[in-house]
Parts: structure tokens; C-alpha cells; sequence
């Protein structure tokens, strides 16, 4: 039977629809953004597999010529937001998007609906298959560096966990670029300013973005000698997880020319996967490429090592350590920066609150690694936040009130795929619920 929360987050993607794909929230988020696609395209999955599958093909309508999938799609030039197509001034797709991308979950997000439904989602699978390989090309082959073993990323807008303290090491060895000239930020707008980023970031975030354009958005250039370079374990361990993903879906569809490109990807990654240790901290974490410094903080990208089934024991044991510690510091699990590390704020930006999308993919991974109550434990807490607080972007993980933008289409979307009771069917985690309930 459809709860009122169900009924409510299927209308929230309806409203949220804008012809085929989806935009996250209406005014903050206007336009069509990559990953937020991919999640959206699990929720809409349980109402209408159709339009799951056009979901993520008018995503890859906005891919470049070389491969990228960008990180915003602009289909037209909304006033609400800030910076739009005529900041950007992209010619590489047959669509204005960003010069820049975004964590590549899209691989994973197909096999999960192929798992669902094979008959029907191989056939769909096998027409977004080169689209997927090509832009896993393009993040390996333009976003690492020469000379680094992991792939990296330009913009902690790439990320996509935009404010994170991760990305002040970076930030900070850069300089504002003098001519990024007068601007009106609309994201303060439309959102409590003081959960969003400061001044000085965002003049820092458009000196990138200059950047890229005075350079004709030449990606290798952005990646060599942008302002911005950072490994983040966000990245490498999504695409490593995508990468295993892809794998499996080229051996479903009889890809086989693919296989020996995609296992060399793979075994690269897990090579390089200890350059991200921080053994200071005993953790993933996210590090400057130029001077070799680290992040100083557990973020949510760090345990998703589980996720992509790589790290040592030792460090997989450490990894724990640190979730559980958190899990006692905080009501609801997991925040995006650890409350015990300097920056940690509870209703900021990616400094502090729970996102629904990471808590799912920390799931995922901790499930399949066998850590099914922690797991089970995530996804009861994300229930409790839907029911506490509706359907924000993000949540307090001390108090669980909902945090920026409402009605928001990835929390509708895991919320029917996954945190709702109903979802059982359709769970990426398979845990007990009874014991966690508070
Ligand atoms: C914010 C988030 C990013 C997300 C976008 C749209 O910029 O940091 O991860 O994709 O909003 O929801």
C-alpha cells in the first residue's frame, strides 16, 4: 500500500519533471545535473521504468565530443541561476553544459537497473553502453594528471561534494583571478546564506571556471595547469566502483572488445588506491596533488572504500573505527565531515550534514562488505530523517532538521528505492530494521 510519503515523493519528481529528465529542485537547482540523474533514475524506476531510461538518456545528450559527461546541462537560460551557459561559453556538446563533470555513479545506477529487470534493461543498457565507456575514457585519460596514479579532479564543483573541507587545501594555493569580473551569486537567494559557501570560495570556484573558458576548455590544459588539483576518494572510489560495474555490463552484453581496457582501469585504481591514504589519520582522504599535503578530516567519501571493495584489511578495519566513533558523536549517521575535525559545522554546506545519495552508496558498499547492521542502520536513518524533516537536499545529523533545497528529487528518489519500508523489493541493502529503531 502507498504511504503518504510515497505519494509524496512520486510527486515530487513529477513537479520536479521537465520533459524527460529531471532537475533537482525547483529556482536553486533549475537545470539537469549528472548524478543527481542517476539516483533520480532509481526512484523513477519504481513508478515508470520508461522514464527512468529517458532520464539517463537525455543525460548523455549533453556529452562532449571527447567524451565528457558534463556536470549541469543548461536546455535553456534560467535568471534563477548562478553561473549559467553565458559563464560557462562551452562548445564542445550539441548542448550548453559546464566545462567541467561529476562523480561517474552512472555506470553502477544501469547495472542496477539491468539487475532489476534484465529483459528489458539489457536492450536499453546496450544503447548507453559507449556513451558510459567513452566518458570513463575521458576521466581516465583527461583527469589524471602526469605523473599521478590516481585520477583527480579540477573543481570541487566536480566532486560533488562542493563545500567540502576537503577542497580548502586546493583552494587555498590559488589565487583569485582579478578579472573574473562583477557577478550577482543567486544561490544565496534562494538558500539560507550562511549553509552555503563564503565569498572568497565562490570568487575562488569562478577563477577555475575562467580559467577553463580563457583556455577554450582544453581539458587536459585545465587538468595540468588549471588552478585547482586535488585527488579526491570521492572520485577514484566511484569510478573504480563504475569501473567494476561497467565491467559486469560488457560481459552481459557480450562487450567483450571492452573487457581488457576496463580490467587495466581496474587494476590501475586498486594500485593506486594508497596514495590516498592518510596515514596520519588513519583514513581515505582527499589530497593536494601539487604539494602531496592531505586533507585533515573523515569525510563521507572516505568509507566508500567498502564500496568500491578496495583498501587493505588494515585500512578497512581503520575506515570502521572512524564510522563507528562518528555513528556515537552524532543522532543520525553518516554527517559529511567529521564532527570531532576542524570545519565541522552542522548545517553547512558539505561541512556537516547527511546527503541521501552518499548514505546510499556508504550502504551499498558496507553491505556488501558484510557490515549489514551499520548498513541497515544507514538507510533506517535516512527513513527517520524523510519522516522527521521531508524531503530536503541534505539533513542536520545532530538534530535532523532538513537542510537547502526542499522537494528534492534525489531524496524522493532514494527514498522510494531504498529508505521507505516499502522499497524491500528494491533495496541496495538488505539488513534487519528492527533494533535501530530510536
Ligand atoms: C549541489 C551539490 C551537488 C549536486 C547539485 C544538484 O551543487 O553539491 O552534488 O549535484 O547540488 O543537486
Amino acid at each position: 500500500m502507498q504511504s503518504q510519503l510515497d505519494a509524496q515523493a512520486v510527486s515530487i519528481l513529477n513537479n520536479n519533471d521537465r520533459g524527460g529528465f529531471t532537475i533537482p529542485t525547483a529556482r536553486l537547482y533549475p537545470y539537469q545535473w549528472n548524478w543527481d540523474s542517476a539516483f533520480i533514475a532509481l526512484g523513477l524506476a519504481t513508478i515508470d521504468r520508461q522514464r527512468a531510461w529517458r532520464e539517463l538518456t537525455m543525460l548523455i545528450d549533453g556529452q562532449t565530443a571527447d567524451g565528457m559527461i558534463p556536470s549541469i546541462l543548461f536546455r535553456n537560460d534560467n535568471p534563477d541561476y548562478f553561473p549559467g551557459p553565458s559563464v560557462w561559453q562551452t562548445t564542445a556538446s550539441s548542448l550548453p553544459t559546464t566545462g567541467i563533470s561529476q562523480p561517474p555513479v552512472l555506470a553502477s545506477m544501469i547495472l542496477t537497473l539491468v539487475r532489476r529487470d534484465q529483459a528489458e534493461g539489457l536492450g536499453q543498457a546496450r544503447l548507453l553502453f559507449d556513451a558510459v565507456l567513452n566518458w570513463h575514457r575521458w576521466y581516465h585519460r583527461c583527469r589524471t594528471p602526469v605523473g599521478c596514479p590516481v585520477v583527480c579532479t579540477v573543481h570541487p564543483w566536480e566532486t560533488g561534494r562542493d563545500n567540502s573541507p576537503d577542497w580548502a587545501l586546493g583552494l587555498s594555493s590559488m589565487q583569485i583571478d582579478p578579472d573574473i569580473g562583477p557577478y550577482q551569486r543567486k544561490d544565496i537567494e534562494h538558500a539560507d546564506p550562511s549553509q552555503r559557501p563564503s565569498q572568497e570560495e565562490y570568487d575562488k570556484y569562478l577563477t577555475i571556471v575562467k580559467f577553463g573558458r580563457d583556455h577554450n576548455w582544453d581539458q587536459a590544459t585545465l587538468t595540468n595547469q588549471g588552478p585547482f588539483l586535488m585527488a579526491d576518494p570521492g572520485i577514484h572510489f566511484i569510478l573504480l566502483r563504475a569501473d567494476r560495474d561497467l565491467l559486469e555490463l560488457a560481459t552481459l552484453l557480450h562487450r567483450f572488445d571492452a573487457v581488457p581496457e576496463i580490467e587495466t582501469w581496474i587494476e590501475t585504481a586498486i594500485a593506486g588506491t594508497d596514495y590516498l591514504w592518510n596515514d596520519r589519520l588513519k583514513a581515505f582522504c582527499a589530497r593536494d596533488v601539487r604539494s602531496g599535503q592531505f586533507a585533515n578530516g573523515f569525510s563521507n567519501a572516505s568509507p566508500l572504500c567498502f564500496y568500491a571493495g578496495v583498501g587493505s584489511e588494515g585500512q578497512q578495519r581503520q575506515t570502521l573505527d572512524h564510522l563507528k566513533r562518528i555513528r556515537g558523536l552524532t543522532k543520525f549517521g553518516h554527517p559529511s565531515w567529521d564532527p570531532q575535525a576542524p570545519r565541522f559545522d552542522s548545517q553547512r554546506y558539505w561541512c556537516g550534514p547527511i546527503w541521501p545519495q552518499m548514505n546510499y552508496l556508504i550502504a551499498t558498499g558496507l553491505n556488501e562488505q558484510g557490515e549489514t547492521e551499520l548498513a541497515a542502520r544507514l538507510r533506517l536513518d535516512l527513513r527517520q530523517l524523510i519522516e522527521l524533516s521531508g524531503f530536503y537536499e541534505c539533513f542536520d545529523p545532530l538534530t535532523g532538521s532538513g537542510c537547502i533545497g526542499r522537494d528534492f528529487s534525489w531524496t524522493a528518489a532514494l527514498w522510494l528505492a531504498w529508505a521507505s519500508p516499502a522499497a524491500g523489493a528494491f533495496e541496495a541493502v538488505s539488513g534487519e530494521d528492527e533494533g535501530f529503531a530510536s
